[in-house]
């Protein structure tokens, strides 16, 4: 069993929880992911590691309610105990000194976003954040991201706070201030990371972005993350979650995390009867 320690509302519909790990705090790096089990008979819910503490033995995951699994778990209080959290799962973020790295996230993307700018910045890299949200009251980590960053720049589609307008837009804007970009980090929405690619394949910047499909059993054996990369099959859990994302196909990604939605919907109205 693994004790919450820390729960906090970071925005609307998302909840941040800090959870005592301390094999998996004192292994996670940058990219990494768990998969959890609420209970003994579960959905497993692949969460990527926002934060780890090795000393304090926690680590801290970002859950969005957006089905019945993540509504159960928002139900949990500290204190509480989850029954499974498995990992770290999936390869580390191949991190180096690349010079000027853009790190681009929305939304829930920030978690694994905000892993990767730790190490990102270990290694001694400049470092530019863009964070992107619908909404003012949508934003969550400004704070975090100050800390790590040289420069964070918030978007907001209805302009309500930060910048006006999409992550793509601020990228499009340092390109045209002619700013010497190394390499781009993306993880959010599917057709946030799609956009960012389609805009960095135009200018020639290295691109890698950390996949979020529907996982199962997280080791490879069950096929349920494959995607396209390059025209070859990979299993996201193993071989990912990230990728050169100018070689990923998004449409296939798009739809196959589609797949479930109407059963997705029968299953969170039976649990709120
Ligand atoms: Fe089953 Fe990746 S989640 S193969």
């Amino acid at each position: 069993m693994f004790k919450i320690v820390e729960k906090r509302e970071l925005a609307e519909n998302v909840d941040e929880f800090v959870i005592e790990a301390p094999e998996i705090a004192a292994k996670a790096q940058p990219g990494q992911f768990v998969i959890v089990r609420v209970t003994a008979k579960g959905e497993r819910i692949p969460l990527t590691i926002a934060e780890k503490d090795p000393e304090a033995g926690t680590i801290t995951l970002m859950v969005q309610r957006v089905g019945k699994s993540t509504f159960h778990l928002s139900c949990f209080e500290e204190g509480n105990c989850i029954k499974d959290v498995v990992g770290p799962l999936g390869k580390p973020t191949h991190i180096e000194k690349w010079g000027h790295v853009v790190a681009v996230g929305g939304g829930l993307g920030l978690a694994p976003i905000h892993h990767i700018c730790q190490g990102v910045k270990e290694a001694g890299n400049q470092l530019t954040v863009i964070m992107g949200f619908r909404k003012k009251e949508l934003i969550f980590w400004e704070d975090k991201m100050k800390l790590l960053a040289d420069r964070v720049i918030v978007t907001t589609n209805d302009g309500s706070y930060g910048m006006k307008g999409l992550v793509t837009d601020a990228l499009q804007k340092l390109i045209d201030d002619g700013e010497k970009i190394d390499m781009v980090i993306c993880a959010g929405p599917v057709p946030m990371m799609k956009a960012v690619a389609d805009l960095t394949k135009k200018y020639g910047i290295p691109t890698v972005a950390s996949l979020n499909p529907i996982m199962v059993d997280g080791t490879g054996m069950c096929g349920a993350c494959r995607v396209t990369v390059g025209g070859e099959t990979k299993f996201a859990c193993v071989d990912g979650p990230e990728f050169d994302a100018h070689q990923v196909d998004f449409d296939e990604l798009m739809n196959r995390l589609k797949m479930f939605k109407d059963l997705e919907k029968v299953a969170m109205e039976r649990f709120q009867e």
